[in-house]
């Protein structure tokens, strides 16, 4: 892998981080085929149909980066990379209920395949498995983080439902719905890296901190996302966020900057949930540079999050979080 970039100097690219990665990732997709089982056939297959139909896997990756940067070499870290799996599946189970979306990952959701309750359970039954698998690594510290960010998420995810269709919400309550329904795993999942590696406590916050950013860079560039890409290439279906009356970033700086009619029209899509203006809408975000402002933000955080490693020793693992924090921005899916 990266001896090529370490020795060459040449950029780190998406290519060396699946080098670097590919052995500990197959270690972690172990773990997570032998934990999927139940005898409840249903639980089988929803949960093999929305595991295994791929997904980024970063937050897993972000475990295994962090530990082995802090010198980890126990197996913990495949363990509890897939714990963090687990949670986020379990709250994309959750996520596509409540959002009432029919495509994740390429495929159907789970939801419109066997239905809202099945998805539901399913993703109780993910997040309780991996409350029974993450106390087989013995540290009442990775519980303690583990058992607040699941809380905090579920948090994140019903303070989300209340600004649902309000187009008053402001910047800072987007802010605190994004860290707590999706920066706060990210923080957790480098937390735990730093924890297995036993990193001295300002190792430890630095890349909490990297977790933190680059969980608001990639949530950002999500909202962006639901505007400007393509539904094939995201895998999710383009303009849910609006057909929701979801006030993102996008429509939130839209409407403070925009003209009257601007802001009227986004106001009333936002009340109605109704996504009929999604092409007018889309020309207002790009005219009053609000998709770029988000971006904008999200290229801030991505180099808050380097910054915070800095000090980290170097290792081709450090070059992969770094590369990370730029792919969380450059990202097309
Ligand atoms: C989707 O996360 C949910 C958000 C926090 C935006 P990912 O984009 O990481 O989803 P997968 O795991 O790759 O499908
Ligand atoms: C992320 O928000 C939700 C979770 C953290 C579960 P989104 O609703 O934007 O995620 P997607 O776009 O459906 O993946
Ligand atoms: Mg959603
Ligand atoms: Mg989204």
């Amino acid at each position: 892998m990266s001896e090529v970039a370490a020795s060459s100097n040449r950029p780190f690219t998406l290519d060396d981080l699946k080098t670097l990665t590919d052995s500990d990732m197959l270690r972690v997709n172990q773990v997570i085929t032998d934990n999927l089982a139940s005898d409840v056939v249903l639980i089988n297959q929803l949960s093999k149909h929305i595991i295994l139909s791929g997904g980024k896997r970063l937050r897993p990756m972000l475990v295994i980066l962090a530990a082995r940067a802090c010198r980890y070499r126990g197996e913990d870290d495949a363990l509890l990379a897939a714990v963090v799996e687990f949670i986020h599946t379990a709250t994309l189970l959750h996520d596509d209920v409540v959002d009432d979306s029919d495509m994740r990952r390429g495929q159907r959701t789970a939801s419109t395949i066997w239905g809202n309750e099945a998805a539901v359970l399913v993703g109780d039954y993910l997040y309780s498995r991996a409350f029974q698998m993450m106390v087989r690594a013995q540290s009442m510290a990775i519980m303690d983080l583990l058992a607040n960010t699941t809380n905090t998420i579920a948090q994140g995810e019903v303070l989300q439902l209340l600004n649902i269709r309000d187009p008053d919400t402001s910047e800072a309550k987007y802010h605190e719905v994004i860290y707590a329904k999706t920066a706060c795993l990210f923080e957790a999942a480098a937390r735990i890296g730093a924890l297995l590696g036993q990193a001295d406590p300002a190792h430890e916050r630095a890349l909490q901190a990297y977790g933190n950013h680059l969980g608001v860079a990639f949530q950002l560039i999500d909202d962006a996302l639901d505007y400007s890409a393509e539904s094939d290439e995201l895998g999710k279906n383009v303009g849910d966020d609006l057909a929701e009356g979801k006030p993102t970033l996008p429509l939130i700086r839209a409407m403070a900057t925009g003209s009257e009619a601007q802001r009227n029209l986004i106001r009333e899509a936002i009340e109605s949930g109704h996504a009929e203006r999604f092409d007018d809408i889309n020309r207002a975000i790009v005219a009053t540079g609000a998709l770029q402002y988000t971006i904008d933000q999200a290229q801030m955080h991505a180099e808050q999050a380097k910054q915070s490693i800095v000090d980290l020793q170097a290792s081709e693992y450090k070059q992969a979080l770094l590369f990370l924090a730029d792919y969380a921005v450059e990202r097309r899916y």
